[in-house]
């Protein structure tokens, strides 16, 4: 029966064939082991020499990490592995020989890795990561799916600039300027006057000169925007998004994350609601810890991010923030001009911002003055303001980094191995 390694459980007790790889290999005089993998996922594969063949056992023996293979074997319970079972391999044939495969099971520097990617997410530990973070969108469509969002998928290439000119990567559009998306969102505010709650997925671009953990040049968001949503509504769609992705990851992915060795208890804390802070009392409460450089209106850190983060076990939403810090579109508050409905999600653990988030302005003249203050050019913007014209309501809604939070939930330290393939500042390659 030909299957494949994450089904063998159906056939306990029986031979059944499987395409694979081999990861690695272990043998002595008598014995060996080889760590099969055929990407739904790994076994080891016990080649007894008593068992079989003198020609197989001396296959098994010389056989070369990441050669393919067609594999043989009866399926058998085995306790001591996590996955649970093991194969006893009665027939290998060989398809295709490889030979001085770069990565060893020894430790190999981080540059070495990341020039070698396209081998380098065949690992254990990387296959582990991208099944995480295929989860989390699993899980994302599925949340977004039931409250009933539709999802829309805004341009990449655009004319406008959401998050500000200073890191937009610019190409030519035939004779015109255009830029690689920074954020749907300006779209996504259009899209929630058709239909109501929308959600987007895709790709968005930073030429930011940032060399930190958390930051990517090219790096995927979510994005939900909803009609007649204030401020509130927002942090509640959030934190009920973000308990139901991590929900999902322990529910669907507990091999990986042992994998990973992620300590889960931390994982399962994470459930709505979230507790809130604002700038104000984030400045307070930096002060007190120590970190007396920080003024009011000053950006916060990762040290900061970190130091706030680190006084609960679930994420914190930081709210309003003064209206110099952030873009053009936010609602200021009714009652205190210089600060704006907005909240960023931070991590525990010191992962940082997750999320970036506000309700909109929705007053047209307001808008306009905005756009003036950040010399941002009104014909690019005149549908964006159009919005405002007809029919203008209370809307909220943000963006989720996704790689910020498969490295959160993974508990991988930098998120160049939460993405296949990750555009950082000096690396294009692979
Ligand atoms: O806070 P940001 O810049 O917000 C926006 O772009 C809004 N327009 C979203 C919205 O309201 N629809 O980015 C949102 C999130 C951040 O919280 C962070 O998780 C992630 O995107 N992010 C990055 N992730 C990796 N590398 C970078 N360079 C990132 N910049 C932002
Ligand atoms: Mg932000």
């Amino acid at each position: 029966m030909k299957t494949t390694i994450i089904e063998v459980g159906k056939f306990v007790g029986q031979e059944v064939t499987i395409g694979a790889w081999v990861a690695n290999k272990r043998s002595s005089g008598k014995i060996a082991f080889l760590q099969l993998r055929d990407g739904t996922g790994f076994i080891q594969g016990v080649v007894v020499k008593a068992e079989v063949e003198e020609a197989i056992f001396q296959q098994a023996k010389s056989i070369t990490q990441e050669t393919s293979i067609y594999v043989s074997g009866i399926v058998r319970e085995d306790e001591r592995s996590p996955f649970g079972y093991e194969l006893g391999v009665t027939e290998i044939k060989v398809i295709s020989e490889s030979v001085d495969y770069p990565i060893t099971p020894k430790e190999h520097g981080t540059e070495f890795l990341m020039d070698h990617r396209h081998l380098w997410l065949r690992s254990k530990r990387q296959h582990a990561v991208m099944k995480i973070r295929n989860e989390i969108i699993r899980a994302t469509y599925e949340f977004f799916n039931k409250e009933g969002f539709v999802k829309v998928d805004p341009p990449i290439l655009t004319g406008s600039a959401p998050e500000g000119t200073s890191e937009l990567f610019h190409t030519k559009y035939f004779d015109e300027d255009a830029y690689l998306s920074q954020s749907g969102q300006l779209y996504m505010e259009a899209a929630a006057m058709a239909l109501g709650k929308v959600f987007s997925f895709g790709p968005t671009f930073r030429a930011e000169k940032s060399k930190t953990r958390r930051h990517l040049i090219e790096f995927w968001m979510i994005e939900p925007e909803m009609a007649f949503y204030e401020f509130e509504d927002n942090l509640n769609v959030q934190e009920a998004y973000v308990s139901y992705i991590v929900q999902s990851v322990l529910k669907n992915c507990s091999l990986e994350l042992n994998t990973l060795g992620r300590d889960i208890s931390k994982l399962e804390q994470i459930k709505a609601p979230f507790p809130r802070i604002t700038y104000d009392d984030a400045i307070t409460f930096l002060h007190e810890k120590g970190f007396t450089e920080i003024q009011w209106g000053d950006d916060f850190g990762a040290p900061h991010e970190t130091a706030i983060a680190e006084n609960y076990d679930k994420p914190v939403f930081i709210t309003h923030y003064p209206t110099s810090l952030k873009p053009f579109y936010m609602q200021p508050d009714a009652d205190r001009e210089e600060v704006v409905l907005c909240a960023d999600l931070i991590a525990p653990e010191g992962y940082g911002e997750i999320i970036g988030g506000s309700e909109r302005i929705h007053d047209m003249e307001l808008l306009k003055q905005r756009l003036d203050q950040h010399n941002l050019d009104s014909d690019a913007y005149k549908w964006y303001l159009e919005l405002r014209e007809y029919g203008s309501v209370p809307h909220s809604g943000f963006g989720l980094g996704l790689e910020r939070t498969v490295a959160w939930i993974s508990g991988v330290e930098h998120v160049r191995e939460t993405i296949p393939f990750p555009r950082l500042l000096n690396r294009l390659y692979p």
